[in-house]
């Protein structure tokens, strides 16, 4: 809070200072102001971002992706913990049609940039439920092929990109605590190029990857 001190230069302390410290006073309110009216303004404006997000969540994301962004069901990605900047992109790719997505493609139509973005704000700031794996011998296999990839088929780490803890960053997805069933419908896609969008990169990466090799990546991750 910055407002208390707009009122510093009042205090009889401050008065009986030097004249040169005084003069000072008179150019730094108008700047304590400009700056407390600046930060007040975009507060307001979060708060509105913020809650305009909810409704939204509310009244529509909520029946497939859970009210917590923990979905319910691993046909439906859960989107508690997603990076903000991510989510704001793949809305903007089910909108274009660079994404294809029978349920999505009606829902992002509605949406615009500036709401995009506060969904994915909204969204990022939830805690994803985390569960240990189903399946604890394949999620070893996948720690392995998570961190070191494999050499000798050529599948690079995916920690390299998505980060050792599967955190991701702004433009890359985070991948832990995702559902694996999930998981391992994305890397087929990216393989068959079903998933239209952006998908150069993740292509390349999974041509080389066997179905066990999916599998067992999703299962790790889903318990991370
Ligand atoms: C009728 C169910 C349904 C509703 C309602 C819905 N979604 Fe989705 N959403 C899906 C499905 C299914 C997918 C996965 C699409 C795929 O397989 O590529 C998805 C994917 C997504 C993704 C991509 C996540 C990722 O990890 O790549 C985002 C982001 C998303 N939805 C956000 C939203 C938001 C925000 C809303 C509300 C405005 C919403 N969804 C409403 C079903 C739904
Ligand atoms: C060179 C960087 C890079 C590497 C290495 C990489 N990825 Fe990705 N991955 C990406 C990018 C970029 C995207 C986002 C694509 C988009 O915007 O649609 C992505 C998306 C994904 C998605 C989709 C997530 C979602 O929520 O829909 C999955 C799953 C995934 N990667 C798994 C993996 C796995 C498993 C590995 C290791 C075998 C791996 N990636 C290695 C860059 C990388």
């Amino acid at each position: 809070m910055l407002w208390p001190l707009l009122f510093w230069p009042r205090l009889p302390k401050v008065r009986r200072m030097s004249s040169r410290f005084r003069f000072c006073n008179f150019s730094i309110r108008p700047a304590l102001l400009a700056l407390t009216v600046c930060s007040i303004g975009q507060m307001a404006w979060a708060q509105a971002d913020e809650a305009r997000a909810q409704r939204i969540a509310g009244g529509s994301c909520f029946l497939c992706h859970g009210a917590k962004g923990e979905s319910t069901s691993e046909v439906f990605p859960r989107l508690a913990g997603q990076n903000a900047q991510y989510i704001a992109k793949q809305l903007e790719a089910f909108k274009s049609g660079q994404r294809k997505s029978s349920a999505m493609a009606d829902i992002s139509a509605r949406l615009t940039s500036d709401e995009m973005l506060a969904l994915g704000k909204y969204y990022e700031k939830m805690e994803p439920p985390r569960e240990p794996p189903k399946d604890p011998a394949l999620a070893a296999v996948g720690q392995y092929i998570y961190h070191q990839g494999n050499r000798f088929s050529g599948v690079p780490s995916c920690a390299s990109c998505h980060g050792a803890n599967g955190e991701g960053a702004a433009n890359l997805p985070r991948l832990a605590s995702q559902f694996s069933g999930y998981l391992f419908t994305q890397l087929k896609q990216f393989n068959t190029r079903q998933r239209t969008d952006e998908n150069q990169v993740m292509h390349v990466v999974v041509e080389k990857m066997t179905e066990l090799e999916m599998a067992a990546v999703a299962e790790y991750l889903s318990g991370k």
